[in-house]
Order: C-alpha cells, then structure tokens, then sequence
C-alpha cells in the first residue's frame, strides 16, 4: 500500500471531532506501557476540554468483553491500542478506534497508520496515533513507542519527537544507553546493565563500587548517573569502553524536561514505570502518573519495584531454562513467571544476534494459556512477522492473538502440545531466514 500521511492527518482530524462530539464516552485502553499511555492521552484531551469520560483498561478486546458492552448498553466507546483487531466492534453504536495493530473487516471508524501504508509496529505506537488525533502530550507519545520497543524512534515517531522538542516536552539526549541514568542509584545503574554485557561489572554490584572508587567517583547518598558532572560521565564511559571495546555503549535517549527527576523523566523508564502498573493490575496508578497526579507516584513505585524482582528472578529462570526447539527457542513459564511479564522477560532475554524467535509460555486466566513471542529485528528485517504467526496459531487454536512483527502474543485454550505443534509446522520464513 502507498504511503499516504495525508490521509492519515485526515482521518485523525475526523477522529478528533466525533470523539469530542460524544456526550459520555468510554474510553478502553490496553494495559502494557503503549495502552495506558495512549489511554492517557485520550483521558487527558477530555479532561483539557473539560468534557465528561469513563475509561476502563482491560488485557484484551475478546468476545467477553464486547458482550460486556452491548449487554450494559455502551453507545459510544472509544478503542485505544486495541479495536482494530475484533471485527466484532461492528456490532457496536458509536465508535473511534485509534490503533496501530493489524486490522480486518472493521467497518468503524478508525485511524490507523496500516490503513495509511505506514508501519504501526516500527514508526508509530498506539500513543503516537493518539497524539496526532488530540495533538496533546508528545512525551507521552514517545513513551508508547519506547516501551512497543520502537527506539531509536524514525519516520512518524522523529517527527512527534520534534513536536515534542518545539513545545519543550522533549529533549533527544545522546548518552550511556544502560537503563537508570535518572532513577538507578550509581552501583546499581553499572552492576544490573547487561546490555551489552560488561565482564566483571554486570551482576558484580562490588566490582561496579571499585569502578567508580577507582575513578574517583562518589557514589555515596543515592547519587544517580545524570548527577555526575561531564567529565565524571566521561571517565565513566572510557572506562567501560576499555573493558568492552567496539561495543556500542552510548545512544540516544528521550528525556522529558516538563516532568520530575524521578523515574517519568526518562521515556525508557517511564515506561517500565507503566508497564510495572498495568502489567501487575494498576493500570489507573499508571494513568495518574502519566496525567501527573503526584499521589500516584509511590504507588507506582512500590509497583516498580514488584515488577523489578519478577522480572529478575524471571530472567534469571530463563537464563537455565530456555530451550532450543528448532524452529524456535522455547521459555515455558508456566507456574513460574505471571503471564504479565512473560512477554518483558522474552524481550529482556532474546539476542539480537538470534536466527530465531523467542516464544514464551505462562498460565493465563481460565485455563489459558499467555503467549508471548519476540523477534530481533534482522529476523524481521528479512520477512518475519510474529504478529501474523500470533493471529494464525490463535486462529487455529481457538484463541485470539496478534501483535507486531517483532512482539506478539495471543491467549489460547489449555492446548500447549498442539500449540507447539503448530510452531514445528510454521514456515517463519525459513527461507528467508537461513540467509540471515
Ligand atoms: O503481552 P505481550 O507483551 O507479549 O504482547 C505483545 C504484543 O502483542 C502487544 O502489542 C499486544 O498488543 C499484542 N497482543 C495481541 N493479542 C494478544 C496478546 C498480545 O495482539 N492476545
């Protein structure tokens, strides 16, 4: 399909009015850092407008849950993140769908960048749809895309960061790309990174404090990486290049000068700040913060720092337990890793490196199965698309799933076998592949 941004622009205008033109809408996010904050966005255009709104986030758009709405009589609903992706939506009255997923058979309005011939799972998240519909909150546009894995942004996100950048909510900066240069205490910052793995450092909380005391480098009273001086950063970084030399140690990053030095002033950050909320059932506390409600915030913290110790002990299970099965490698969590993280923890531990996907297995609720797939984007590059793969296992399967090409997952009956036979048979582009 040809590229039409014009179009796209257009129906965001049309978006934007019938949306405003709803007495009492409900808004229904998704729940990952994308949802809530594309859901954010939304809430927030309302509440500058002072008009009147119900939001509700959910895990997915099933047939349940669109019985749910016509059996309370819901005449105007507004999709974020989610929508595009169940024809059933037709059945309803009044509807918007701002989405970025694969879509078919929907008849309602909907904008959608796929529906434009641009790339919703690489150049535009669910929050960047948003704000181009309600042109409000670019950071929190960058937040979606960051935390959809879209980083470093390009195409229609670079031009929301350059919004972003007039309107003095963005800042690009081009720094150490480890996580927590505003929120990590210094020991902690060095010794949790491993990406790329330092030898010695990584996981060496002692060895990481002798880093820094060789350099002379305070690390007393919580100091963080964004309060050492330049030439502190400097040393730092020359330091760690001479451990790891031709590693690519410094990239870019979104910071966010309208909003507290705390962990909402990174975009990388935030949205692990969010996807801590919604992941472990407080998407509302992750709204809050991202609308800046300051009691929101130790909450949220207290849910980072749940989401933290399941992801480190998850990652630490799937260092010994991921299995090669061929055409995939395989992390069965089931029992062990909560179907909210299994997708995080499949992305913290692929390799970019990898000819294959990861595919990752948790409990879900009413005896299903959680599902969760990622791909490195040289996979991706040469042809795969785990979204399609997500959509067809379901399908077959009697679930319901989908995705982008480099994360996807679906929710299936209790069938892991069959499930798994699915995978064996799948072609995930071999041919394609085998060149990578
Ligand atoms: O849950 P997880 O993080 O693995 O989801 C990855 C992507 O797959 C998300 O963008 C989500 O919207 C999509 N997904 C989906 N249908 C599901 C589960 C996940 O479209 N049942």
């Amino acid at each position: 399909m040809n590229r039409n941004e014009a179009a796209f622009f257009e129906k965001c205008e049309e978006a934007k009015k019938i949306a405003f033109s709803f007495n009492n809408p409900l808004i229904v996010h998704h729940y990952d850092a994308d949802g809530v904050s594309s859901g954010a966005i939304v809430a927030g255009a309302f509440l500058n407008q002072g008009k009147t709104f119900r939001r509700e986030c959910i895990k997915k758009l099933d047939d349940e849950a669109i019985d749910r709405y016509l059996a309370s009589g819901e005449n105007e609903v507004i999709f974020v993140d989610l929508g595009g992706g169940n024809k059933r939506v037709n059945e309803l009255k009044d509807v918007v769908i701002i989405d970025h997923h694969q879509t078919e058979g929907v008849e309602k309005l909907q904008v959608n960048p796929l529906l434009h011939g641009i790339d919703g799972g690489s150049e535009i998240s669910a929050a960047g749809v948003a704000y181009c519909v309600f042109r409000t909150s670019a950071d929190l546009a960058v937040v979606g895309a960051v935390g959809d894995m879209q980083s470093p942004l390009f195409g229609m996100n670079r031009w929301i960061v350059s919004e972003g950048e007039k309107s003095g909510e963005i800042l690009v900066e081009h720094d150490l790309r480890f996580y927590g240069r505003y929120c990590r205490p210094l020991v902690q910052f060095l010794s949790y990174s491993d990406d790329p793995y330092i030898p010695g450092i990584s996981y060496r909380e002692d060895r990481s404090e002798q880093l820094f005391s060789d350099l002379g480098i305070k690390t007393e009273g919580e100091r963080k990486y964004s309060d050492l001086n330049n030439e502190e950063k400097k040393s730092v970084i020359s330091a760690l290049a001479n451990i790891v030399p031709g590693k690519k140690l410094v990239g870019e990053s979104y910071v966010f000068p309208k909003r507290p030095k705390n962990e909402t002033y990174e975009a990388n950050e935030f949205s692990t700040l969010l996807n801590a909320c919604g992941r472990h059932s407080k998407p509302d506390i992750g709204v809050r913060v991202c609308l800046k409600d300051e009691s929101a915030y130790e909450e949220a913290r207290s849910l980072l720092r749940l989401h933290r110790k399941m992801l480190r002990e998850g990652v630490e299970f799937a260092f010994s337990n991921v299995q090669d099965l061929g055409p995939v490698y395989f992390l069965d969590g089931r029992g062990i890793i909560e179907e909210g993280v299994i997708g995080v923890i499949c992305g913290m531990v692929l390799k970019q490196g990898w000819k294959k996907p990861i595919i990752g297995v948790s409990l879900g609720e009413n005896n299903t199965i959680k599902i969760s797939g990622r791909a490195s984007k040289t996979l991706v590059e040469n042809g795969l698309s785990l979204g399609d793969f997500m959509k067809k296992a379901a399908l077959e399967l009697g679930g319901i799933g989908g995705g982008h090409s480099v994360a996807a997952g679906a929710s299936i009956p209790n069938k892991i076998n069959e499930f798994l036979l699915f995978c064996g048979d799948y072609d995930f582009n071999r041919k394609n592949l085998d060149k990578v």
